[in-house]
């Protein structure tokens, strides 16, 4: 069963919230191509795991708050959204949710200006709509409120920092543990830890469990960057969406490759690529490390964050919705 269905959360309902982003922007002219490219973006689909996530953590609050949380829902969405359209130009992928990406429908300086555009309105968007106001009309944004909108758009400024450290790092074979875990932590887990705790924040939860949310969703955002890293290994382009093999090929210095560095007979091999190899050594070196056991101590050091996740559910017992945070976890540890 899919999450949502789970958890019970009508994701229709929710994209529409979506589009309405756009089309109530008085700016953009029906015929804009930054509203029909937000609109493909939406209607290509996602997980929605980070809107999901916000709902999930709402749950730890109180009831009647539900404007404020969708709110947070939808901007949580679009700064991933956003990210995904500038990471795909970083990394020059021509597919995403399984289909082109925006800046080979487009190019890349429109694709630039579109993922601006994006973050830019969701924020104007929330801020002109106060939490308890669901058409967004009188009510000014509260104190609360607008600290908590300052706080998810540094957030931005954290993401693109992992984003530029991977981009620095690009065909850095030096690149340490601790330097890969840091920008994995800026780049994804940071914005799932957030989505939790925004949740619970806007439906007036107590501020340690707030807290502890974001803690177990940082924990889940590690794991499920180091399985998205190995899927670029493991699974062909038709099965992800997205092409396979990508990272290495753009000097992306991801765990399976850090620990495919310690084997002796791998690393001579790794380390002679660059921006110039020929694609035949690239596709020899991917294979070799696909084929070798740092799969799977990727696969084990993913577990180890999804387990200490799962570890920190005791501390929700008292809280009927500790199912849900269970059934989250499961999605990201089947
Ligand atoms: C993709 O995230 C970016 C990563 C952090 C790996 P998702 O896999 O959640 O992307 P969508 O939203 O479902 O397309
Ligand atoms: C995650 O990194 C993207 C962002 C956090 C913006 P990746 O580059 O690994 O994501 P995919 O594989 O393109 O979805
Ligand atoms: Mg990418
Ligand atoms: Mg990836």
């Amino acid at each position: 069963m899919n999450l949502h269905n789970r958890i019970g959360v009508d994701l229709a309902s929710f994209d529409r919230l979506l589009r309405e982003v756009v089309s109530s922007d008085r700016d953009l002219p029906p015929s804009s191509v930054v509203l029909s490219s937000v609109m493909d973006l939406i209607n290509a689909g996602g997980k929605r795991l980070r809107p999901l996530m916000v709902v999930l953590g709402s749950r730890f609050g109180e009831s009647g708050h539900e404007p404020a949380v969708m709110k947070t829902a939808v901007l949580l969405e679009y700064l991933h959204m956003a990210s995904l359209v500038h990471d795909d130009i970083i990394d020059q992928s021509d597919m995403r949710r399984g289909r082109p990406t925006l800046h080979e429908t487009t190019d890349v300086q429109t694709a630039v200006h579109i993922g601006n555009y994006m973050i830019a309105r969701a924020i104007e968007w929330a801020a002109g709509h106060p939490g308890g106001d669901p058409d967004g009309s009188s009510e000014d944004v509260s104190e609360d409120e607008a600290y908590r909108l300052a706080e998810l758009a540094a957030l931005v400024t954290e993401l693109c920092m992992g984003e530029y450290d991977q981009l620095h790092h690009r065909f850095d074979f030096g690149l340490t543990m601790e330097q890969y875990l840091e920008k994995t932590r800026c780049k994804t887990a940071l914005l799932m830890a957030h989505c939790l705790k925004a949740g619970a924040e806007a439906a007036h939860a107590d501020a340690g469990t707030a807290e502890r949310l974001f803690q177990f969703g940082e924990s889940l955002g590690m794991a499920f960057q180091i399985q998205d890293d190995l899927l670029d290994f493991t699974k062909p382009k038709e099965a992800i969406g997205k092409p396979a093999g990508a990272d290495l090929r753009n000097g992306n210095i991801t765990l399976p490759v850090l620990y495919a560095l310690n084997d002796p007979a791998l690393a001579p091999k790794i380390r002679q690529l660059g921006p110039h190899s020929a694609a035949a050594d690239m596709d020899d070196v991917i294979q070799r490390i696909a084929a070798s056991g740092a799969i799977e101590q990727s696969e084990e050091f993913a577990r180890s964050y999804a387990e200490h996740a799962r570890r920190m559910i005791g501390d929700f017992a008292d809280h009927p919705a500790q199912r849900d945070l269970q059934a989250l976890l499961h999605y990201f540890l089947p």
